[in-house]
């Protein structure tokens, strides 16, 4: 599966929760998302848990995260936005590992293989429970094809490589295999990294292995996780920064990066809102404006106020960075 120069080396759940539409909300809310609020108050023990992740609804005995149920409103297009809020962010990882573990069945049925693009940052230890059981035996690994949002340029064995980052506490536990690995080539200069790991994409593409969407031509990642800086970046799209305009290319080279090291590759904009799914995972209460000015669009609004997707939109909010909802 390697291609071009690209170093290619080398998620069930229930919740208390407290399930409300837009329509119950107060108008503080972001308008257009499905609220979803998961607390662990023992009086939701009895009722009937939703499996928010996939849309399916089914009971469960287990009692730590138990959800109440209630029917999604119908918001027509903006179906696809929903923002759960969790009080622990335990559950809120145990509920990312089946929304993920769903999303990988699905396409590895359906397609074949299943394409899945992580940010650094915080976000790899959100995917802790993914690597232990049940879906650490149960994910069908082989079928997974794992990519970077963003990399900083620095050697792989280095403390602040994504690749390391992942590598350490995620690739090192499952067996994806190395060549559906694609860790940028960080022997070359950001600008070369970026084109070259644009190549790689575009051989993905010719090669079916990645999609391309339909209504912008641009590649369709199955599954895009991000995590969100305190002050609203995404990948390495920083507040302000040019790079966020960009409209053409694939993946870009950013050498005045605000969050160190300052060197790094990024997909731009198009890339991360072609993708089908994308969950924003974002914990702490340092994020709460930024979560707060991306939502209600209010202020300047920061560049995790524009990332979409065209199926779902899921953020993954524990309680201290949904306090400003
Ligand atoms: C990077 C990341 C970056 C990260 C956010 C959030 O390489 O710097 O990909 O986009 O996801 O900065 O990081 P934290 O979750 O650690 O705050």
């Amino acid at each position: 599966m390697a291609s071009s120069s690209c170093f290619l080396r080398s998620i069930l759940f229930s919740s208390p929760t407290n399930l409300r539409s837009n329509h119950h909300l107060p108008t503080f809310f972001p308008k257009n998302y499905l609220i979803c609020s998961h607390s662990t108050s023992s009086r939701f023990e009895s009722l009937s848990v939703s499996s928010i992740g996939t849309g399916s609804t089914k009971k469960s005995s287990d009692t730590r995260r138990k959800v109440k149920s209630m029917a999604t409103t119908n918001i027509g297009k903006e179906e696809k936005k929903r923002v759960e809020i969790y009080d622990l962010e335990e559950n809120l990882v145990i509920d990312l590992a089946k929304f993920t573990a769903d999303l990988s069945d699905k396409f590895c049925k359906e397609r074949g293989a299943f394409t899945v693009v992580v940010s650094g940052g915080s976000l790899i230890k959100s995917l802790r429970k993914l690597v232990e059981s049940p879906y650490v035996d149960s994910i069908d690994w082989a079928r997974w094809h794992f990519f970077w949002v963003d990399e900083r340029v620095v050697p792989k064995n280095h403390d602040d490589s994504n690749y390391k980052l992942a590598y350490d506490s995620f690739l090192s536990k499952v067996p994806i295999p190395p060549g559906n690995v694609y860790a940028i080539n960080e022997a070359l200069s950001a600008e070369a990294a970026a084109d070259d790991y644009e190549t790689c994409l575009k051989h993905l593409v010719n090669t079916n292995i990645l999609r391309v969407s339909e209504s912008t031509g641009f590649p369709k990642f199955d599954l895009m996780l991000l995590g969100m800086g305190p002050d609203g970046h995404v990948a390495s799209l920083f507040p302000g920064h040019g790079l966020c305009n960009e409209s053409k290319k694939w993946v870009v080279s950013i050498s005045d990066s605000p969050k160190p090291p300052s060197e790094r590759i990024t997909f731009t904009f198009p890339v991360i809102n072609s993708s089908a799914h994308v969950a924003l995972v974002v914990c702490g209460s340092g994020k709460a404006e930024a979560v707060e000015a991306a939502l209600k669009k209010t202020g300047n609004v920061p560049p995790a106020g524009s990332v979409s997707a065209e199926d779902e939109l899921v953020w993954f909010l524990d309680k201290p960075a949904s306090s400003k909802l």
